[in-house]
């Protein structure tokens, strides 16, 4: 064994490995049971590679592969690369819903980052919940960070035509039960969809934040749109091992490149792409890990004047294959440059504007130049009143325009039990003026917030050949999703929230232009109806482990869900010996 590299500051790896003694002896003799041989200990750079790599996630089934792609260009640079697991959220396998566990993964990731000899870290995530999860965790350490995502699968195809994840999986399912697709073609187009490892090519949850964390200069450019099994993605793990070593040689840690100037860039960016709703929520909490002043109401403030300039599903028509070919995530910045913060620091020391400077749009039908966009309206819309205190969004680049502005007689439902067994009764008492409100959905109601906003339509109106009615809830939507859907009512109705207090009959009063959702009911009677008692929280149902212990500490929606004594950071302190 060596001792330390004379260069400079010491690495906190060499805590551990540079000691010449009983700890040293302990730390580097287990290690070179993995082969590894005496010198790789001298104090260079120990690049951890954190991998949510699961076959129960199939968004990231390729992630062992592309992890070899990222140890290249760590040893090539002169690091060590120790690849290590971190609990993997399939957004499609997890019930009741993986966003219940995203917290429970940033601790594991926090810990596993702090606890271990590691100087800077890359993370391997890509489906919804994985890469905010890691980075929350990552943030609150603040080691050299840099992410590698998933990347897009193919192009889904059916029949001879695209097809989009989630998107055409909501679109078809209506059909089948308007009666416009037989159950045979339902089937048939299953075998169609997930052509390939990567997450959904729709511009879903998991394809905004892969734009955004390269929006935000914390992924190398084309990080966003690069198909997952295309080489490009492998040769952007290469280059991305090579450049985390240079971070940790730099110090350059992840909250030199994470702040708020960052936090605008996705944030307009977000609005550019039709990006989805969840990516709100996770903003918020990776803000709150950093201390970055950061709220709800900077989603709508910030990109007021940023149009859709993507036209991707669920938004628009096209999928993330497409948008890749088209110019990816770099020609949009482009589009934006007068409104970004171009000299916001990325991973690579040089500015965000050095992602985009040589980009150009190569179809004009996907990417859209500013002066000519998809829609004008886009981003998240925050509405207030007195059904969401604390906030409701809207994302209106995916709402009918018509249903914009509306007032309609309340259905409601309890709970998601009570939803599924009355929605399709031919009895129940809705016409396409009615508005549907579902309860018992939020972050401690689910528990965990689940994608169920997006509220199927009764059978009865889409026999009818109704497309879409607004919907409430304090649930949140697939990415995917899309309709007049007013998501993450605030308070929840299990935390007290006024929307548990609700009636069938009420009358809603919606006016997105003016950013306002009420129900039309006096405060007296909202105060008669809580001291009766009408909507009764859970308290005490969850006994014990997780679920306790996230229902006791879920923070609300407006603030991100993260867990109460999560935020804020820790550091990256290297604590006392185990032996
Ligand atoms: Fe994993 Fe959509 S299900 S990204």
């Amino acid at each position: 064994m060596s001792s330390s590299k004379k260069s400079g500051k010491q690495l906190r790896s060499q805590h551990s490995y540079g000691k010449l003694d009983r700890d040293g002896f302990i730390h580097r003799s287990w290690m070179k049971s993995e082969g590894l041989p005496d010198d790789v200990f001298d104090g260079r750079p120990v690049i951890g590679i954190c991998n949510t790599w699961s076959e129960l996630t199939p968004c990231n089934a390729h992630l062992r592969d592309i992890a070899e792609y990222v140890k290249r260009g760590v040893w090539e640079a002169g690091g060590l690369p120790l690849e290590f697991p971190a609990m993997s959220l399939g957004e499609t396998q997890m019930r009741p819903t993986a966003m219940l566990f995203r917290n429970l993964l940033a601790m594991e990731v926090e810990e596993s980052i702090r606890g271990n000899p590691i100087d800077g870290v890359v993370l391997l995530g890509g489906c919804d919940k994985t890469t905010p999860g890691q980075l929350m965790g990552a943030a609150s350490v603040d080691l050299p960070t840099l992410i590698i995502s998933s990347g897009p699968m193919l192009n889904g195809k059916y029949r001879g035509c695209d097809i989009g994840s989630g998107t055409d999986v909501w679109k078809f399912s209506e059909a089948v039960r308007a009666g416009d697709m037989s159950l045979e073609h339902f089937m048939a187009a299953e075998n169609g969809m997930s052509r390939s490892p990567g997450t959904c090519m729709t511009m879903g949850s998991a394809s905004t934040f892969a734009c955004l964390v390269e929006a935000m200069g914390l992924a190398l450019p084309l990080n966003g749109t690069t198909p997952a099994v295309d080489a490009g993605r492998r040769s952007l793990a290469h280059q991305s091992g090579r450049v985390i070593v240079d971070m940790v040689k730099k110090d350059r840690r992840l909250s030199t490149v994470l702040t708020r100037a960052a936090m605008e860039n996705a944030i307009r960016v977000h609005a550019a792409i039709g990006g989805s709703t969840n990516a709100v929520l996770h903003l918020l909490a990776i803000a709150g890990r950093l201390g970055i002043e950061l709220s709800l109401d900077d989603f709508d403030t910030l990109a007021g004047d940023i149009p859709l300039l993507v036209n991707l599903q669920p938004s628009g028509k096209f999928l993330m294959e497409d948008f890749h070919y088209a110019g990816g995530t770099p020609a949009v910045m482009k589009q934006l440059d007068a409104s970004l913060n171009s000299d916001a620091v990325t991973i690579t020391g040089g500015p965000l504007n050095d992602y985009y400077k040589a980009a150009e749009i190569f179809n004009d039908d996907v990417i859209k130049p500013i002066a000519d966009p998809v829609k004008e309206q886009s981003g998240i819309w925050v509405l207030r009143g007195n059904i969401c205190p604390g906030g409701a969004i809207i994302k209106p680049s995916a709402a009918s325009p018509e249903l914009l502005k509306h007032s309609g007689r309340a259905m409601v439902f309890e709970n998601i039990e009570d939803f599924k067994s009355r929605i399709d009764h031919p009895e129940l008492d809705v016409d396409e003026n009615t508005i549907l409100v579902l309860k018992g959905c939020g972050p401690k109601g689910y528990p965990g917030m689940p994608e169920v906003g997006n509220m199927q339509l009764p059978q009865k109106l889409l026999e009818r050949g109704v497309k879409d009615m607004v919907r409430i809830s304090d649930a949140r939507m697939s990415g995917t999703a899309f309709g007049t859907v007013i998501l993450h009512a605030s308070p929840e109705a299990e935390a007290g929230g006024p929307l548990g207090l609700v009636k069938t009959g009420d009358i809603i009063e919606f006016d997105a232009a003016a950013r306002s959702l009420s129900v039309k009911i006096s405060s007296e009677e909202m105060k008669r109806r809580r001291a009766a008692g009408e909507y009764m929280p859970q308290v005490g149902k969850h006994k014990r482990g997780y679920y306790k212990l996230y229902y006791d500490h879920v923070l609300q929606a407006e603030e991100g869900c993260d867990l109460d004594f999560l935020v804020g950071s820790s550091g990256s302190v290297v604590e006392r010996e185990s032996h």
